[in-house]
């Protein structure tokens, strides 16, 4: 599969120079439009070696290929979900729980370097509010060295028994127009007594507990499990849900959503606002309006009412392997998440 001649802009990763490589400096090096994507809250960053993901001008989001053999085995994932002529209903219904695939993207100047071009699940939305998940009893796939299973357990002792592990979130906050922003030491830092908690911060948006998102979430869960418990092909290894919600009280039109739980609108936080704050767990600040939103238009933005706006999706395939049982490591973890999830509701 080669580059997509009707998407490709001219692109350039100029050589890094003088060894500032700090994520400002490789963003003023993409041209003609292709940015970090600033709604990423886990995984690979802009860096020396790795521009981590970035926001096509067209919508769509880059994940640069990881080095062999997680790079390509990520992309013969997709490139098999996807498959034209794929008849396996398992693999077409899977497809559903995806971001959709838009085939692999190179830099015209550079066409080695190889990205997946995929749909940016949180596009249609006004405000955000993202969490990752990584899903299992175990974050290392079968052919992991000693060393590799040892650093994976170290780094969450608690997963075999948890299942999953907060990667990374950000929350609107209703009333200061902000996000507050979680990395993965504040998911590691939750054990048995408090993984609830940490989970439900993810709903809090500073005035109320966003009850329906998590029934919406909770259904679309479910449908993913349904979807493990009925194939036995794959087995998936540290792959995440990534976890989306709307934070906006807000339609386009400045409308409340329907069947919306908030409270009447603080006048200081209308999500017009270019300069509210981000807070994150270092306590630095940034603008609660992404700094890549002004490219996609509002026409994108979302237009449907609060029942709609959840998104549930599978992502990050570097460890996906073939097999011929069913996944219980993975189903497992969507179990106990979702136990976690309905105790949150009943509180
Ligand atoms: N399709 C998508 N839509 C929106 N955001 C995405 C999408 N895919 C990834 N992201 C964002 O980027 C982050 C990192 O993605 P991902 O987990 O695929 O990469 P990674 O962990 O760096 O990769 P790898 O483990 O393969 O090295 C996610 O936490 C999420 O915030
Ligand atoms: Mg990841």
């Amino acid at each position: 599969m080669s580059a997509d001649g009707q998407i490709v802009s001219k692109f350039t990763l100029v050589q890094l120079e003088n060894g500032n490589h700090n994520h400002e400096s490789v963003k003023q090096r993409l041209l003609d439009g292709c940015v970090p994507f600033s709604h990423q809250v886990a995984g690979h960053k802009c860096g020396i070696n790795n521009t981590g993901v970035l926001k096509h001008p067209d919508g769509t989001i880059l994940k640069q290929l990881q080095p062999p053999p997680r790079g390509p085995r990520e992309m013969h994932f997709y490139t098999q979900v996807y498959a034209k002529d794929c008849t396996d209903t398992r693999l077409l219904e899977l497809q559903q729980h995806l971001p959709k695939f838009y085939g692999t993207w190179s830099p015209r100047e550079s066409p080695h370097e190889l990205y997946l071009k995929l749909e940016d699940v949180t596009r249609r939305f006004l405000r955000p509010c993202i969490m990752d998940v990584k899903i299992g009893r175990r974050s290392y796939d079968p052919f992991a060295s000693k060393e590799k299973r040892e650093e994976q357990i170290s780094k969450y002792p608690l997963m075999e028994e948890i299942g999953f592990l907060l990667l990374g979130m950000r929350v609107y906050q209703i009333n200061s127009d902000s996000y507050i922003t979680h990395d993965q030491f504040y998911g590691r830092s939750l054990g048995k007594d408090t993984i609830k908690n940490g989970l439900s911060r993810f709903f809090h948006n500073g005035q109320d507990l966003r009850r329906g998102a998590i029934s919406l979430i909770i259904s679309k869960i479910r449908r993913i499990l349904r979807w493990f418990e009925t194939q036995t092909q794959l087995h998936f290894y540290a792959s995440s849900l990534l976890l989306v919600y709307e934070g906006s009280p807000h339609t386009l039109d400045g409308q409340k959503h329907k069947q919306t739980q908030h409270r009447p609108q603080n006048n200081s936080s209308s999500h017009q606002s270019r300069s509210a704050l981000t807070q994150n767990t270092n306590g630095t600040l940034g603008g609660a309006g992404g700094e890549d939103d002004g490219d996609v238009g509002v026409e994108d933005k979302m237009q449907f009412g609060q029942e709609e706006a959840v998104e549930v999706r599978m992502i990050d395939f570097a460890h996906v392997f073939p097999s011929d049982t069913a996944d219980q490591s993975y189903m497992y973890g969507l179990r106990n998440l979702l136990a976690a999830l309905e105790l949150i509701l009943k509180e």
